[in-house]
């Protein structure tokens, strides 16, 4: 931690802003001078937790990170989601790793490899992760890349007859890519896990709409004929993935990441299938979407 908010701390005052640095135009910041392996204090949390709900994305950068260290700091922000994707449990119910790591011929974690369309995590549960967490352990030479899209300046942009049309609607949205990040479907298949959620949802905190449908998971618009639906999706997607509401991630060893899925979306680079990627993955419980 900073020594000006060790002193605050041990002071009683309040803490002085937190050293920041914006990661693009769209969105992100990134916070300088925290050490997260110490545990940090409801104070520093509550002023990192108004920084992330400002620039939707919060960066640490240099950190070293037990998986018990990644779930405390997790914890912070509320209570962890439990993984429900078999044989993806890291050693704790909410820590999955994402990676192309593989032991014995067996894949250790899930989302291996390559490119992935852009999604919200969990958005097919009815109340689907608020945050996500990446900690980067192993990273590739070049791409694996995670973009990160403002999906409340997607809402926030788009043509009045476009928002007329979405008012009200909800979208279905099914899990039913594991390894296949780069499928859509527009049909939901037998057995596959979906939720019907408003096309725009509101931010709990910050009280601002969003546009919260995503080209790897929304299948359809629920009531829609089945050529609208797709036309329209076509053009809220297309909408929502202009390079100026994205921040592309370059990955550094030691990089924490928090995302906010209720006003972001995120999509992945490819990469060399022949270098490691190992990101230890928390995510933090949400609430039904409004
Ligand atoms: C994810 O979608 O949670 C994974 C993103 C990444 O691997 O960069």
């Amino acid at each position: 931690m900073e020594a000006s908010h060790l002193a605050a701390e041990a002071a009683g005052a309040s803490l002085p802003p937190l050293t920041t640095r914006p990661l693009s135009p769209a969105l992100g910041a990134e916070i300088i001078g925290v050490d997260l392996s110490q545990g940090i204090s409801p104070a520093l949390a509550a002023q990192l937790q108004d920084i992330w709900h400002e620039n939707l994305v919060i960066l640490l950068r240099g950190q070293k990170l037990s998986m018990e260290d990644q779930v405390r700091f997790a914890e912070c922000f509320g209570p962890p989601a439990k993984i429900h994707t078999p044989g993806h449990r890291a050693g704790h119910d909410a820590v999955m790793l994402i990676t192309n790591v593989r032991e014995n011929g067996k894949l250790i974690g899930a989302l291996p490899d390559g490119e992935m369309h852009f999604h919200t995590d969990q958005c097919h549960q009815e109340r689907p992760a608020k945050a996500s967490m990446l900690y980067a352990i192993d990273i590739p030479s070049v791409g694996g890349n995670t973009l990160f899209a403002n999906a409340y300046m997607a809402y926030e942009t788009l043509p009045a007859d476009v928002k007329r049309r979405i008012e009200g609607k909800k979208a279905i949205n099914g899990y039913d890519y594991d390894n296949a990040s780069m499928k859509r479907g527009t049909k939901i298949a037998d057995g596959v896990p979906h939720y019907a959620h408003p096309v725009v949802r509101t931010h709990p905190a910050t009280a601002r709409k969003a546009l919260y449908v995503n080209r790897l998971m929304t299948l359809a618009i629920e009531g829609m004929p089945e050529a609208e639906s797709d036309e329209l999706l076509g053009v809220l997607f297309d909408h929502q993935e202009q390079r100026q509401f994205v921040y592309e991630h370059v990955w550094r060893v030691g990089d924490i990441l928090m995302w906010d899925n209720r006003c972001t979306l995120h999509a992945r680079t490819d990469f060399s299938a022949a270098e490691r990627r190992l990101m230890r993955r928390v995510t933090i419980l949400g609430e039904k979407p409004v």
